[in-house]
């Protein structure tokens, strides 16, 4: 099976400083040009999927540089993913379309529902990223005082998840004969109403939207506690993982792999894909050089902030020159990116000025800055050694990052065979090696 290349196609690039470049998109609020743009520049370089990472609510209004200066998580004028894949489906053909949606202020029948429509639109080519919601002011958007307690959300998207394949599995891929001559649009034996009465969920199904093309849209999940990465064991085809190194993606990789056996499958049935953000150059000089002028396109106080931000601390601009503190876990947000944050600040001996600097490229995730060889070498080291089977390409500056890459690194990714070199399949299952799953309730 060939590395995955994902493309992580945020209206902004990866930096916190990106809006600003000269190179970066003019107007990125919002824009359905660019978007277009990005979709067909990803798919010209034979990129699996497009992916949009997404959420409910404006964030950081208690933090004013960040909030007027914005970073890339926080997404205060984008359009709602699901709606802007069906535009993208109309200006691509062969490159799988990935949304996230929540389980955790969403209902199954709504998400199931819009996936399977995105799936007939696109021709097969929807996938659906399962989170649970890292942003607790979203709650308030959704008629709750306080975000919902972690065990809780994960325990609402096991039953959300069952609810949703289920739904897609209402009719069997035959219960449309749509026949003119006998009258009969669609067959009564071929369909099944799920009727799901769970703890959370009461659904009588069934959906309102023939089975989609691929059976099942791909499921994807971002989530890596223990709870996280069972759903993803239990319930899902492909998983968004961030780690800044390789022994602890590695770690990562064994462990969900290892996950899967109770659950009788087999460890290609889920594909580990890691966040990277990559600043590839004509020469390794010319990568690090961009990346030091995003870096100066960030005031210290929206750094700061965004530190704060990521990580649920409170630094203050007088505490900027101390060393990074030794925290209890308990003090550090819960989320796997703070942990990593804090641990990589730790574990470098870092002061909260370079904590604050070393996270405006890539959040935790990894950054890899180079000539197309080095990169190159950084992607085969991870894929060969089992840190993952692909990777979530974020680009510095978009759309000149994705670009550069496609130029620069995709024709070194070829020569060394790791990825194949055009589309040999139609849909997203296609391009990730995931066969089409029976339906549960119509067995062939
Ligand atoms: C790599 C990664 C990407 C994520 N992307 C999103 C996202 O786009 N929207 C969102 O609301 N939550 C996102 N999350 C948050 C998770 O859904 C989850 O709520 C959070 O990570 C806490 O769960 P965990 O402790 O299992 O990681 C992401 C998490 C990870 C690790």
């Amino acid at each position: 099976m060939p590395m995955i290349l994902a493309a992580n196609a945020n209206a902004q690039g990866s930096h916190v400083g990106e809006w600003r470049h000269p190179d970066a998109w003019d107007r990125p609020a919002a824009n359905l040009a660019n978007a277009v743009r990005l979709a067909q520049i990803a798919e010209g370089g034979g990129f699996d999927l497009l992916f949009l990472a997404d959420g409910n609510g404006v964030r950081n209004m208690d933090k004013p540089d960040l909030f007027a200066a914005t970073s890339p998580s926080d997404r205060p004028g984008i359009f709602e993913p699901v709606t802007l894949l069906a535009a993208l489906a109309m200006a691509t053909s062969r490159i799988g379309l990935v949304a996230t949606t929540t389980t955790t202020y969403d209902e199954p029948f709504h998400v199931a529902r819009r996936f399977a429509s995105l799936d007939h639109i696109s021709g097969g080519r929807a996938g659906w990223n399962l989170v649970t919601t890292s942003n607790p002011g979203d709650a308030l958007n959704f008629s709750h005082e306080a975000h919902v307690p972690r065990d809780d959300r994960y325990e609402r998207a096991f039953e959300f998840a069952a609810v949703v394949k289920g739904l897609w599995d209402s009719w069997a891929d035959d219960a449309f004969p749509q026949d003119k001559a006998s009258g009969r649009f669609l067959d009564p034996a071929r369909v099944h109403a799920l009727n799901h009465h769970g703890k959370h969920f009461q659904v009588a199904g069934p959906l309102n939207a023939p089975r989609p093309p691929q059976g099942q849209p791909v499921v994807f999940s971002a989530g890596q506690s223990e709870t996280g990465r069972e759903l993803s064991a239990a319930m899902a085809d492909c998983v968004f993982a961030i780690e800044g190194t390789l022994p602890r993606a590695q770690a990562l990789y064994a462990d969900l792999k290892g996950r899967l056996a109770k659950h009788g499958r087999t460890p290609d049935s889920l594909k580990i894909l890691s966040g990277v953000t990559i600043i590839a150059g004509e020469t390794a000089e010319e990568a690090r050089r961009m990346s030091d002028e995003l870096d100066a396109l960030v005031p210290d106080a929206v750094a700061l902030d965004y530190l704060n931000k990521m990580t649920g601390l409170k630094f203050k601009l007088s505490m900027l020159d101390q060393p990074f503190p030794d925290l209890d876990t308990s003090e550090i947000g819960p989320t796997a990116i703070a942990q990593a944050i804090v641990a990589r600040a730790r574990g470098e001996g870092m002061t909260i000025r370079q904590a604050s600097r070393a996270i405006l490229p890539q959040m935790a995730g990894n950054l890899f800055v180079g000539s197309a060889t080095e990169v190159a070498d950084r992607m085969e080291e991870w894929y060969r050694g089992h840190g993952c089977d692909g990777f979530m390409i974020a680009a510095p500056v978009v759309p000149t990052g994705l670009e550069r890459f496609i130029r620069l690194v995709v024709p070194e990714l070829r020569r060394r065979g790791l990825v194949r070199t055009e589309y040999e399949g139609t849909t997203l299952r296609d391009h990730l090696g995931l066969p089409r799953p029976a339906n549960r309730f119509f067995p062939a």
